[in-house]
């Protein structure tokens, strides 16, 4: 599959381009960004063609698929550009920069027939994957409590557009949040459908917050919590997924973030009686490791074979869809 890159300088750089190299069956033949500057660097970095302006370069070149890594609010415009040029698109989360806009290019996709999916990738680690799994042949028993901490530290810096509510939309929770909503129905295949949220900007002197937490209710009935903040610093977050069920628990810990790393908890003890003398023994879990490949190929890979295969799911992207109305709630729910 012949890729072309738009928004070369970040992610793309970081975690896509080479993720791309790593499968044969991927050509990187071309990258646009709008910094002359770094379409070139990165143009040359991996010896391909390099252009500032995304329908010039769709215009030239030939590629099955694009792959969009800039700012949230260039995401609409560029998915369409995109669209225009009969390319099938992998586009970074979050989808847009409000769930309506995220429909609508989730529906101009399916209308032509042409390949969309958005860069949830946690869903590919082994421990995430091993959680559903042990969920599903019942080895925690009903779940009935779920808990997410993903955080990362984000001072203040000049011209971010992540701290500019127009350019990224919100904060920790528009940037960070969405991933463990998008993991968390993953596992449990189940929908957040209620939320009650507290966000503020206690820390920095950004526009956007800097912390976020909301409580919420699946359409299962399952109950949890997601704490996102960019104001605790990457050592002093367990960047972690904690699920409890009637018979036990599979936790994740180090398992939130770009890497394949951490360890899963897995705990089996189901209890009978009630115990009045509150004596705990301590079973010991079960422990499972990261197994430390490229969560950004798995994902990458799904797509491909998607598109090699003709067999084109929407599942995903209508998922990033509704993970995008979660936020338009929470963000809809006046803080004091
Ligand atoms: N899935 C993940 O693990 C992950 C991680 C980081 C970022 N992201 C997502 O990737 C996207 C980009 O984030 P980032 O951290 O790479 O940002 P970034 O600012 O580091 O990089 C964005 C790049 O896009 C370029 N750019 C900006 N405006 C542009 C435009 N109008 N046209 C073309 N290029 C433009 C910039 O020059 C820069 O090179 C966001 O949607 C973000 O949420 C996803």
């Amino acid at each position: 599959m012949k890729w072309c890159i738009i928004g070369a300088g970040g992610i793309a750089d970081r975690r896509t381009i080479p993720a791309l190299k790593k499968d044969a069956s991927n050509e990187l033949v071309a990258v646009m960004d709008k910094n002359v500057e770094t379409a070139k660097l990165i143009g040359e970095k991996y010896g391909v063609k390099y252009y500032t302006d995304p329908d010039q370069m769709l215009s030239e070149v030939e590629c099955d698929a694009v792959y969009i890594g800039t700012p949230v609010a260039c995401h609409y415009d560029q998915a369409m550009t995109v669209l225009k040029h009969d390319r099938h698109l992998f586009i970074e989360k979050p989808l847009a920069i409000d769930s309506k806009t995220s429909k609508k290019i989730v529906e101009a996709y399916k209308a032509k027939g042409k390949l969309i999916t958005v860069g949830y990738m946690m869903k590919y680690h082994n421990l995430h994957k091993k959680a559903k799994e042990i969920i599903a042949l019942d080895g925690i028993g009903k779940v009935v409590d779920v808990r997410a901490q993903f955080s990362c530290w984000y001072p203040d810096i000049k011209g971010a557009w992540r701290q500019n509510k127009k350019l990224g939309g919100g904060g920790a929770l528009m940037d960070l949040s969405v991933h463990c909503i998008e993991l968390i129905e993953d596992i449990l295949e189940d929908e957040i459908e209620l939320v009650k949220s507290f966000y503020s900007t206690r820390t920095f002197s950004y526009e956007v917050e800097d912390s976020g937490v909301f409580i919420f209710k699946t359409k299962g009935g399952v109950l949890g919590h997601i704490d996102c903040n960019f104001n605790i610093p990457d050592n002093a977050s367990e960047s972690k997924l904690e699920i409890y069920g009637e018979k036990g628990y599979a936790i994740c810990k180090g398992t939130l973030g770009q890497e394949e790393k951490g360890k899963l908890y897995h705990l089996y003890s189901p209890q009978g009686d009630y115990s009045a003398k509150q004596e705990r023994v301590t079973d010991k879990p079960t422990e499972y490791d990261g197994e430390n490949s490229d969560l950004y190929l798995k994902q990458l890979q799904v797509f491909v074979n998607q598109v090699k295969s003709g067999k084109l799911n929407y599942f995903y992207a209508d998922r990033a869809v509704q993970v995008q109305k979660i936020i338009d709630k929470i963000y809809k729910e006046k803080q004091k």
